[in-house]
Parts: C-alpha cells; structure tokens; sequence
C-alpha cells in the first residue's frame, strides 16, 4: 500500500489548510500532460495537526475539488493520496543480508526497535535500498510506517467522496518523484537535500543512492510567519500576507519589523538544515556529500531565499521544477504556482509513468 505499482489515478495531496489534486493523461503521441489540477483552501476545522477532526467536511472539500477543477476535468475514480508528514515515519534501518523471502519478518522484528507505538497498532511497507558493492555486510531497507487510524481516517473520508484509493504514500516520496529524474542509471556520487517549505510545516528529505535516506519535519511554516507579522504590525492576515510575499529578503524592502520576522524565520531554517547536513554525514557514513539543495512549495517564492540559503550554507541552491519529468509537455502554469503542487504531481505519476516515458 505505501509502495507498490498500480493503475492510472489523480494525486490528491491532502494537507491540514489546503488539498489538491492533478490527474495526468497520455496524448495521441503517448506523451504524458496534464488532464486536470485544482486546489481549495480548508478552514481550521477540518484537520488538527494532520488528524482529520471533521471527516464529513473533508468528504465535501474533497467532492467540490474534483467536481469543481481549476483546469480541465477529472475523469477517474482513483486515488493515490498522501498521508501526513508528521504523523508518518520513514526511515532506513539495517538487517543482515539473507534469502528474499526472510527480509519482511526481518524487517518486522526490527521496526519493532525504532517505533514508538506498537507495530500491531501500524501499517508498514519496507523497499530495499541500492547500497555501494562494497558493503556486503549488511542489507539497508527503507521502512515507512503510518499508524492505523490514520490510514483508515484518511481511506474513509475518502471512500465517502465516492473515490477509491489505490495507494497512500509517505509525502517524501511523491516529492521526491517530482523533483528528481527518474532513471534507472547508476546512482548519482552526490546527495540531493530536497526542503517543501509549506503553510504549516517545513520537510527535509535526504535523497542519495537512488533512496529516500531520511526525512524531517521542521516546525517553521508559512502561516506561522503571516501570524508574527500580522500580531506584531497589527495587521490584517490578508496585509500580512500580502508584506511578507513583497518583502521577502530583499533587503532594500526587508527591515524594520518585518525585516526582522523574516530574518529570523530563515535563520532558524538555516540552522536546521546544518543541523541536518552534519546528521547526515554522521549516521550515513557510507552516504554521498550532499551536493546540492531543491526547494519547493509556497514557501520556496520567498523571495532571494535561494541565493540567502546558498550563501548561508555554501552549497548550490535552487527552486525544483515539479514539470521535469513530464517534459516536454508544457507546464499548465507558471513555476512558482506550480511548486505547491509538486506532491499532487508526484502522486499523479506514480501511476502513470513508465520507463517509455524516459530516456535511461
Ligand atoms: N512569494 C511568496 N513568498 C513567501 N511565501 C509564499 C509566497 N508564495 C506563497 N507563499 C507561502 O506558501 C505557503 C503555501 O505553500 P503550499 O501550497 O506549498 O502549502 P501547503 O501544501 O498547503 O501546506 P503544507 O504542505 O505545509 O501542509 C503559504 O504559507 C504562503 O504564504
Ligand atoms: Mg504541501
């Protein structure tokens, strides 16, 4: 379920403020472009931190998503949609090397070690990770796990939306889709840090040897931002919303107040990502150098926070085009509004790639 390969459906990425959905189709060419996108905002009532507090609201947001798209129209039933950051766990753990068919209950009994809740009271999914020839002392494995009332709030508010899911997955995964070529090519002798800087919450994905190697969810968010400016300006959520976007870091509109606001915000976001650089470097010793960085969501339009976070932390920054793997199809919409659907978009491709779409 938080991995396998299905049949074609649309990517609902289901956030606590905001859900989201794309389906893509293949042209007369057998070229993949998109079928529809489309987005609505939730009011506070629907979600508290990623658990769903009004399922028969969520039901009818869902319902008016996808009956009521931005662009096109939708035409499936299916759904693969994503579970919340925060209240799943994806991490990479180790058993020795053995036959095939002893890896799950290894892989059980392990997880068991790294949980913090019973693994009755879970769902889990393990894929094996590419590990350097070198290594043949221990066999690396990705585990997600998700704890059932999650799974089955989710699937219910689903179903009742007269929408079948075939899949959720852990949001790293569908970003990582989005933003990384796909390729079954050796892999790459550098790490990529991918940041989905959101309304409600920062991700920080580590993605080396063909793998998602591990995730974190920071508590800086886009909201968080607008409310201090707007208590601390005493303005409106609309004006600060509106200070924070023209300001951003440029520094000839930057100061006072809010220049401080923002300031603060990414240096804390810098401090994190250190954090997480040298967390890497530590408990990955056989991991690449991280390389480079990709930024996406909202939050990846502040302005200059690219060039600031390069600079900051001496590594090669840039916004990541959730369009890549779908070129040269072109883009339904500009870049920076297209960044807040790259889960949605990597949702819609677990289904519908192939490797025809790719030159290897
Ligand atoms: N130009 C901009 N400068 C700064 N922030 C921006 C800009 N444009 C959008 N944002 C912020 O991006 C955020 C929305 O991003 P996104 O659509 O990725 O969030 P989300 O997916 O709904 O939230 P989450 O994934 O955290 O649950 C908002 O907080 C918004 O203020
Ligand atoms: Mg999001």
């Amino acid at each position: 379920m938080l991995f396998s390969n299905q049949q074609i459906s649309l990517g609902l990425d289901i956030s606590d403020r905001s859900i989201k959905a794309v389906q893509l189709k293949r042209n007369i060419k057998g070229k993949l472009e998109l079928q529809a996108l489309s987005q609505l905002d939730l009011p506070p009532t629907i979600f508290e931190e990623g658990e769903i507090k009004d399922s028969d609201g969520l039901t009818q947001f869902i319902i008016k998503l996808i009956t009521k798209p931005q662009i096109g129209s939708f035409n499936t039933s299916y759904v693969t949609a994503c579970l919340p950051e925060t209240k799943t766990f994806i991490k990479v753990i180790d058993i020795p090397p053995m036959p095939e068919k002893e890896i799950h209950n290894a892989v059980k009994w392990e997880a068991e070690h790294h949980i913090p809740i019973p693994i009755e009271d879970t769902y889990w999914d393990w894929q094996k990770i590419d590990t350097p020839a070198k290594n043949n002392a221990r066999l690396p494995v990705l585990l997600a796990v998700v704890p059932k009332n999650i799974v089955d709030t989710y699937t219910a508010a689903i179903n009742n939306a007269k929408l079948t899911p075939l899949a959720l997955e852990v949001e790293a995964v569908p970003i990582a889709r989005s933003l990384l070529p796909y390729s079954n090519s050796n892999p790459k002798n550098t790490a990529t840090m991918i940041i989905d800087m959101g309304a409600t919450r920062t991700s920080l994905i580590v993605v080396d040897l063909n793998s998602i190697q591990f995730t974190v969810s920071l508590p800086i968010s886009g909201r968080r931002v607008t409310e201090t400016i707007a208590r601390s300006l005493k303005l409106s959520e609309e004006q600060a919303e509106k200070a924070k976007i023209i300001c951003g870091l440029d520094p000839k509109k930057s100061h006072g107040a809010i220049g401080e606001i923002l300031h603060q915000t990414i240096d804390d976001l810098i401090n994190r990502i250190r954090e997480s650089i040298i967390f890497y470097r530590e408990h990955f010793p056989e991991g690449n150098k991280i390389g480079e960085i990709l930024l996406c969501g909202g939050g990846s339009n502040f302005k200059l926070i690219d060039k600031h976070l390069s600079s900051s932390l001496e590594l090669p920054v840039k916004k990541g085009d959730p369009w890549l793997n779908l070129k040269p199809s072109p883009p339904p919409l500009k870049n920076n509004e297209l960044i807040s659907y790259t889960t949605a978009l990597g949702l819609a491709l677990r289904t519908s790639l192939n490797s025809s779409d790719y030159s290897l």
